[in-house]
Parts: structure tokens; sequence; C-alpha cells
């Protein structure tokens, strides 16, 4: 049978990036033994290990590289203690994720949170509180907001005194296709689950913003467009609080940047840890491709970095969403998310996610969880 052949740039990236991507890449050879697929896979630096090989947080190989790729797989980047002497603007969360966001306009930011049955105890809510259980859509606006809008500066004023400027900026058309990616998530959802209707929880601060009065007119707007999908407004203060008293009441949350930032490490917190939470960074979509990049949202944990003891699910679960998003492969991707069902039913726990209670369950490493996932593909 021929193989589909699919471009992958592999950057790894910071602290515990090169150990969870090593298990990601091992999960997508074990989808070439079961699927006619190749990924041609490329490694190259970005963030410090940028800066060590090229010094840049982005070396333009590394660029060049994304630029002929069908989509990147990402670690993580950002060591906060290393040198300060480098500059805001050339530090890796600026100079090369949100560099790669902007080049590539990755507006779409979904990020799954799931609470497995299993990890029920590692959520930090009691079982009553978790309801009917925890699986809900982040759907974050990635490229506008307080992140990209201008002006951006710290002004000095006097000799004591400086001012630093941040401008929430959003257009009608950023927030109608933000819209448009939640309500098609939630149509989506909400058929593979057999519930009779998706939900699109929109968050904004209508009270008080100006942005959060456009958002919440332009996501009414586009909401009429899709009666299958119910649709309702939280205020984000409000919204951080039902996260934690009743979570089950969320389906697909629609955030502007920052909102959704906050939230998705709530939510994340919410699933038993940050090591569960992947992410796909999506673009504009061109024909029936689009170009995306991957990343586990929980950034590069240096504390614990270089010790086989991270959880790579996240960075596996986003190889997953990778090839469902970017190369529409849905059957590869429901077979590595039932795969990661399979090694947390048979009891493989990292640190993150393992409790002593839990007499059926084992502490496993970053590769012995990585070698059981790909063992049950
Ligand atoms: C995330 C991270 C980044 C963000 C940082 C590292 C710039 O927190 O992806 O959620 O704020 O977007
Ligand atoms: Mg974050």
């Amino acid at each position: 049978m021929i193989s589909r052949i699919f471009n992958v740039a592999a950057l790894a990236g910071d602290g515990i990036g090169p150990e969870v991507m090593r298990e990601g890449i091992k999960v997508l050879r074990a989808v070439e033994q079961k699927f006619p697929v190749r990924f041609n896979l490329t490694e190259a630096p970005v963030g410090w290990a940028g800066m060590d090989a090229a010094g840049k947080a982005l070396p333009d190989t590394t660029l060049a590289l994304c630029k002929k790729s069908d989509a990147i797989l990402f670690g993580s980047v950002g060591l906060p203690d290393r040198d300060p002497t480098v500059p805001k603007d050339e530090r890796p969360e600026r100079a090369a994720l949100l560099r790669l966001r902007r080049e590539f306009e990755l507006f779409a930011n979904l990020r799954p949170v799931r609470l497995w049955t299993e990890l029920a105890h590692t959520c930090p809510l009691i079982r009553e509180r978790q309801g009917a259980g925890i699986d809900l859509l982040v759907v974050r606006e990635l490229t506008g907001g307080l992140y990209f809008g201008k002006p951006k500066t710290t002004e000095q004023l006097g000799p004591h005194q400086r001012r630093a400027i941040d401008t929430m900026v959003y257009t009608t058309a950023e927030i109608e296709r933000i819209a448009h990616i939640a309500f098609r998530a939630a149509g989506g959802r909400s058929k593979s689950s057999g519930k009779s209707k998706g939900k699109v929880t929109s968050i904004d601060k209508a009270n008080v913003l100006e942005n959060g009065i456009l958002w919440r007119e332009v996501v009414t707007d586009i909401g009429s467009k899709y009666p299958d999908v119910e649709l309702e407004h939280m205020l984000v203060d409000n919204a951080a609080m039902q996260l934690m008293l009743k979570p089950a009441q969320f389906d697909v949350l629609l955030c502007e940047n920052m909102f959704g930032d906050i939230l998705s490490d709530e939510a994340a917190a919410l699933a038993g840890s940050l090591g569960m939470l992947p992410s796909a960074s999506l673009g504009v979509a061109g024909g029936d491709r689009v170009f995306g990049l991957y990343e586990p949202a929980g950034g590069t944990a240096p504390d614990i970095a270089g010790r086989d003891i991270a959880n790579p699910i996240a960075q596996i679960l986003s190889a997953a969403l990778m090839l469902q998003h970017s190369f529409g492969l849905n059957e590869a991707h429901d077979a590595i998310v039932s795969a990661v069902g399979k090694a947390i039913a048979a009891g493989y726990r990292t640190g993150d996610i393992f409790s002593p209670l839990d007499r059926s369950s084992r502490k496993v490493g970053t590769r012995e969880m990585g070698d059981a996932i790909a063992a049950a593909l």
C-alpha cells in the first residue's frame, strides 16, 4: 500500500521539551506501523537551545524549516532563570513562541481538557463537584488582544516614574473567525458524543471593557448561524468561579487571548495535571489542510527537567491533534487517544498523576509511559 508522507518540523526546545518530544516521536513511529502514513520528521533547535546553537531563540534555519513543513510539533521554550541580560524581546517566549504564532497567523488555539475517569482522584474538586465529568474545550484567540495590541511599551515619565502600556485590540473580523471555530467545534463534539446539542460559553468582560461589548455582539451574531449550538455569555470572573464550582456545565469555552491563557490553566488543573493538556494552534485554512503548531500547554518545567519524570501525555496528545487537524488522519488521532486511555487504565502513572492510595496503579518514568502508549497502539 502507498503511504502518504507528511513533513513535520520537530522543535523540542528547553526544559522537559526534549524528553517529552522523544515520546511524542515514539508514538508517531508506532502510528506508522499501524496506518499507511510516513512522517518525515526534522528536528531543529528553538528557545534557549536555539540561542545556544545559533544565537537566536528562533534561528533562521529553524524558521525556514517550519515554512517548508506541513506542521510544527513543538515542545516548550523559556527558562525564566537564564541570563537576565538577554532583553525581553529576544527571550524565547516572545522571540520564538509569540513570533511563530504571529508569523503563521496561528489565531485559533484549541485546548481540550478531559478528566479521565481513572484519574478522578487527581482532580482538586471532590467527586460531588465533578458532576457528570469534566470534558471541555477551550477555544482561545491567539494572535490578538493584549498580547499583540499596539502600543505596547514602557515609558520613562520622570526619574522615578515609568508607565507600562499594553493595548487590548480586537476587530470584528478577528472575533468572527475565532467564533466560527468555536461553533464548528461545538457542533462536531455534540455529534461525536451523541449529545443532542453542543454549547458555546463565550467569555468576556462586557460590563467594563469596550472589547467585551464588541466580543459579545459579534459572537451573538455568528452564533445565530449555528442553530444547533446553544450559546451563553459569561463574564470572565464568574467563569473562573463556575469552573471551580460546576465544571461539568461547560462544553466549549470561547475566549479572547489572555482570558483563554488563564482559564485554560485553571481547567487543566481540574483534569489533574498540566502535564495532561495538549494544544493545537491553527492558522487560516487553505483548501483541506490547515497549518498548525502543536504543543503541550504546560511549559518547560525546569525543576523536573532531565530526570525522566515528566508526563509525556500532553506532548503525545498534541501529536494526535496534529494528525487530526493538519493531516486529516482522524482514525490515527482516535487511536492515540484510546492508547493513552489504555495506558491509564492499565495503571501507568507519572509522578504528577500518581497517588499511592490507588493500589492498581504504578509510578513510571517519562520513557516507560511513552513505551506503554506506543505498545497500546
Ligand atoms: C501558553 C503560555 C504562553 C502564553 C507563554 C509562554 C508566552 O503560557 O501557551 O499558555 O501566555 O500564551
Ligand atoms: Mg499559558
